[in-house]
């Protein structure tokens, strides 16, 4: 099975972002991961919508749009997406979760559902013939440098049997938060497809983003 990589851009050196996204181009990440946060939902607000704008300019990676803002359905609208990037939407933000996907796949790309630790992976259940991915969160959302929730691998793991009990085998599942190399090689084999990768893996101090892109694909 293929692995993704899908790089945390808010860990990324934000003032020499260009710079940043040829070197992950060259190192064949999949996504670019964008937070999006709103102060509401999560204590934090990073990056957005311009930001998105911009990113269309210049590269041709596709993004993997994670919103932590509270009724996301007021923003879809603003996503400047095509077929290949992903909305993914909090379970926990909208009372009407299923119509917001529905926006989402109206636009033509791809919608995944994302659950807190907390949220039971059961509430992804009835959602399943709508979404292309599930986010598993393995911290809290909100900040980069948090350590893995515990249980994560057994959640991850869960959401395997589940997607394949319900059919939905061809539903990714993308963990994020501390995906270090020992964590990224422990829910890899507990099943997660796509990998978020922030400051515990990629964006790292004495390492190219070559060289830390080649280190996680190499356990993955
Ligand atoms: C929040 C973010 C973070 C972060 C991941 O949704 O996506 O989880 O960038 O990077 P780490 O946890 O490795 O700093
Ligand atoms: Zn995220």
């Amino acid at each position: 099975m293929k692995k993704y990589l899908s790089a945390s851009l808010m860990c990324a050196d934000l003032l020499n972002l260009e710079k940043a996204i040829k070197e992950l181009e060259e190192a064949g990440i999949d996504y670019l991961h964008i937070d999006i946060m709103d102060g509401a939902f999560v204590p934090n607000i990073t990056l957005g919508f311009d930001l998105i704008n911009a990113l269309k300019k210049i590269t041709r990676i596709p993004l993997d749009i994670h919103m932590m803002v509270n009724n996301p359905s007021q923003f879809i609208d603003r996503l400047n997406v095509d077929e290949n990037d992903i909305i993914c939407v909090h379970y926990e933000s909208e009372t009407h979760i299923h119509r917001t996907i529905e926006m989402i796949k109206n636009k033509g790309c791809k919608a995944g559902l994302a659950l807190n630790p907390a949220t039971p992976l059961e509430c992804a259940e009835n959602l399943t013939d709508y979404i292309d991915m599930l986010l598993v969160m393995t911290v809290s959302p909100g900040f980069a440098g948090q350590k893995l929730f515990r249980g994560s691998e057994k959640k991850v793991a869960k959401a395997k049997s589940l997607l394949h009990e319900w059919g939905s085998e061809n539903i990714l599942i993308e963990v994020d938060g501390n995906i270090s190399l020992p964590n990224g090689e422990m829910l890899s084999g507990a099943g997660a497809d796509i990998f978020v990768l922030g400051t515990s893996s990629l964006f790292l101090k004495d390492k190219s983003l070559t060289q830390a892109a080649e280190d996680i694909r190499a356990v993955l």
